[in-house]
């Protein structure tokens, strides 16, 4: 399973990536907000500065909801940095233009899935990654999971090259939850994933370790 961090502060990029475990990055137009990235200019620099820290895919999000606006704004992402992937919303412009980039050997995420019959459209079109959102659906009472596998199933039937990369993760079980599923990659905060490293038997044990070593000395 890929590990992706779910945000745009450079610092928890960092932190990610020097941990060893971090294989790209998914941002979205709300995360930039969240760090103060304003402006084209410094919005496109702050992926190019994400795409020199971390060793993998960079999903960038286009704004624009129309065919021609997506098509123009997706290539000028692309064009930044290799490691770029066009983040481009489950509407039926963004299906248009996934296909067009499909076809441009351009690869792409389609965001914003909340169903199966959207993950089925995306990976017809030739979406390199899906973007099931978990949480979100975990959040209004709906079986996010189930959603998962529901997708897991079908891209395994037809053989989908198309990536499943569980975003709008929580918390840890999320993520193994999604291992067991079998999602390709997750896409969450910091927190959840460090949350991973952490088990009171291990604090415990370790503890007793270093003491019994001070004993014998
Ligand atoms: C995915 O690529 C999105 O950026 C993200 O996972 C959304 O998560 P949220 O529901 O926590 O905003």
């Amino acid at each position: 399973m890929k590990f992706f961090i779910d945000t745009a502060n450079l610092d928890q990029i960092k932190e990610a990536q020097n941990l060893g475990i971090l294989d790209g990055v998914t941002t979205n137009p709300s995360l930039m907000a969240k760090e103060g990235i304003h402006g084209e200019d410094r919005v496109r620099q702050h992926y190019v500065d994400i795409c020199e820290i971390v060793d993998g895919d960079v999903s960038a999000e286009v704004i624009s909801t129309d065919f021609e606006g997506i098509v123009t704004e997706g290539e000028s992402l692309a064009a930044l940095h290799e490691q770029i992937v066009v983040k481009v919303p489950m509407i039926k412009e963004g299906v248009k233009a996934i296909k067009y980039f499909s076809d441009k050997g351009i690869r792409t995420n389609c965001t914003l899935i909340f169903s199966a019959g959207q993950a089925l459209l995306a990976a017809k079109a030739g979406a390199s990654y899906i973007s099931p959102f978990l949480g979100r659906l975990d959040d209004i009472s709906t079986d996010g999971l189930n959603l998962i596998e529901e997708i897991r199933t079908i891209y395994d039937n037809y053989l989908f090259d198309t990536e499943i990369l569980a975003a709008s993760i929580r918390h840890p079980m999320h993520i193994i939850d999604c291992a067991k599923i079998g999602a390709d990659i997750m896409t969450g905060p910091l927190s959840a994933i460090t949350a991973l490293l952490n088990h009171p038997l291990t604090d415990i044990g370790l503890e007793k370790f270093l003491a019994d070593h001070a004993k014998n000395k």
